[in-house]
């Protein structure tokens, strides 16, 4: 059984008289332990594909099954479960609290989890110690650079263990070297058998995904897939970052 199977999704937004068709008879299967990266121009659809697969937003029309389950069915209260369960999201701004100290922001899933809090602060301090930030947890978000909060949020969206983690534009406010660090944290997630699914315009993020996906005027417009046996991004030690 495949961890997700989209069949046919749109995506409308009606706001004045003209809707917005955002996504049309998207459909597309992906694998346990794949990775993928959503390409195209911007306003192609890619973000709100990201938030449909990440259960953030609901389709207007078609079916999302992830692991079996028909998404549609399920009620808000489990969604809201089943997300944090499931999911580790990234996002380009990192969205971190800014008023959480880095160990309480990477906390903060295991809270929603109901962990107990000795617990949770162990996994979050040994995730930021992965990421190689053990020398900043109790740093505030603005007290961190660009690439430093990044990893936070990516230690965060590990944190729980998720089977899928969802990016949109990871790399996109960080410069080329810290970008590099960022995408070798997400492939290790993937070596470890997280999926991982990127929005991206860089065509280096790109070309460490085992598929690419394109998207044009919200429709599949190229599906390819590629042999990374030769070439990602050598995995770097926490050390080093
Ligand atoms: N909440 C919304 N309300 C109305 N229209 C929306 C909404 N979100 C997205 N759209 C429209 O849907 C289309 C797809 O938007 P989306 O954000 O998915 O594009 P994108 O590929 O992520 O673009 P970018 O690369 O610029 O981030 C766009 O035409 C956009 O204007
Ligand atoms: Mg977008």
């Amino acid at each position: 059984m495949p961890l997700v199977r989209l069949e046919r999704i749109s995506k409308r937004f009606d706001l004045g008289e003209v809707p917005v068709p955002a996504l049309s008879d998207v459909s597309f299967e992906l694998d346990a332990g794949s990775s993928v990266a959503i390409i195209g121009p911007s306003g192609s659809g890619k973000s709100t594909l990201l938030g449909i697969l990440g259960c953030l937003d609901t389709p207007t029309s078609g079916s999302y099954r992830l692991a079996g389950e028909e998404v549609g069915g399920i009620s808000p209260a489990e969604l809201a479960d089943l997300r944090c369960r499931r999911f580790g999201f990234v996002f380009q701004n990192f969205n971190l609290l800014p008023r959480l100290t880095a160990l309480e922001n990477v906390e903060l899933p295991l809270a929603y989890a109901r962990q107990a809090p000795t617990m949770r602060r162990a996994k979050a301090a040994e995730m930021l110690d992965r990421v190689g930030l053990s020398n900043r947890m109790s740093h505030y978000p603005s007290q961190l650079s660009g690439g430093q909060q990044q990893r936070v949020a990516i230690a965060r969206a590990l944190v729980n263990q998720p089977e899928l983690i969802l990016a949109d534009e990871p790399t996109g406010a960080l410069d080329t070297t810290t970008g590099h660090e960022i995408l070798s944290l997400l492939n290790g997630a993937n070596s470890d058998g997280t999926t991982v699914i990127v929005v991206t315009h860089d065509p280096k993020v790109a070309a460490n995904m085992r598929r690419t996906i394109s998207l044009s005027d919200g429709r599949i417009a190229g599906d390819t897939n590629r042999d990374l046996s030769a070439g990602r991004l050598p995995l770097l030690p926490a050390a080093v970052l």
